[in-house]
């Protein structure tokens, strides 16, 4: 099966120009979706993972199902303000300004083998931010992982730099 052929490219979304890489199409086929887990959690498991931690909002949907598939515990990475307790924050560029990820500052116990996952890997801005803030908790971010990859654009590189060797299931030139 092709992954490729469950993901639908939506041409000038969200600006003129984009194409944007939906993956509502592969969750909403349940086949597709189960083979795509499947391939994710042989290629994870890899990496050693006592913990996955998924990226709000996206990266949730594919972090979830896999920690239960490879009996891991699961921990949310958020945008800025919505979890309760103490939490532990990381600033981060982008293109115009800058964002804000949070975790909650017990959600890993330190040296956890941690993986980290998102549906895509563009920039790899979100990624590399989110490696950062596990880091800042005391995490061994084993490896990190999403189901679409852009190879036009500088992600790959990005964790390279940052030492985390990277997987994905679907790479777009
Ligand atoms: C998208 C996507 C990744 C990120 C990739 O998330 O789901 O998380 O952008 O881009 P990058 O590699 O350039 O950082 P978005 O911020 O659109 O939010 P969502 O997941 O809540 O839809
Ligand atoms: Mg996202």
């Amino acid at each position: 099966m092709n992954i490729k052929d469950h993901i639908r490219g939506v041409p000038d979304f969200p600006k003129p120009g984009i194409l944007f890489y939906d993956i509502s199409t592969l969750l909403a086929h349940p086949d597709a979706w189960q083979v795509a887990m499947g391939r994710l959690a042989r290629e994870v498991r890899k990496f050693q993972p006592d913990v996955l931690a998924g990226i709000e909002s996206r990266g949730f949907l594919v972090a979830a199902p896999l920690a239960l598939k490879l009996g891991c515990g699961f921990v949310m990475l958020r945008k800025k303000g919505k979890l309760p307790g103490k939490t532990i924050r990381h600033d981060y560029a982008l293109e115009y300004g800058t964002d804000t990820i949070e975790i909650q500052e017990n959600a890993v116990e330190p040296g956890s083998r941690v993986v980290v996952l998102d549906d895509l890997l563009a920039t790899g801005g979100t990624l590399a931010a989110s490696i950062e803030l596990l880091r800042k908790i005391g995490a061994h971010v084993t490896g990190a992982a999403s189901i679409i990859e852009l190879n036009f654009l500088p992600g790959r590189q990005r964790l390279k730099e940052l030492d985390v060797p990277f997987t994905s299931l679907a790479a777009y030139d």
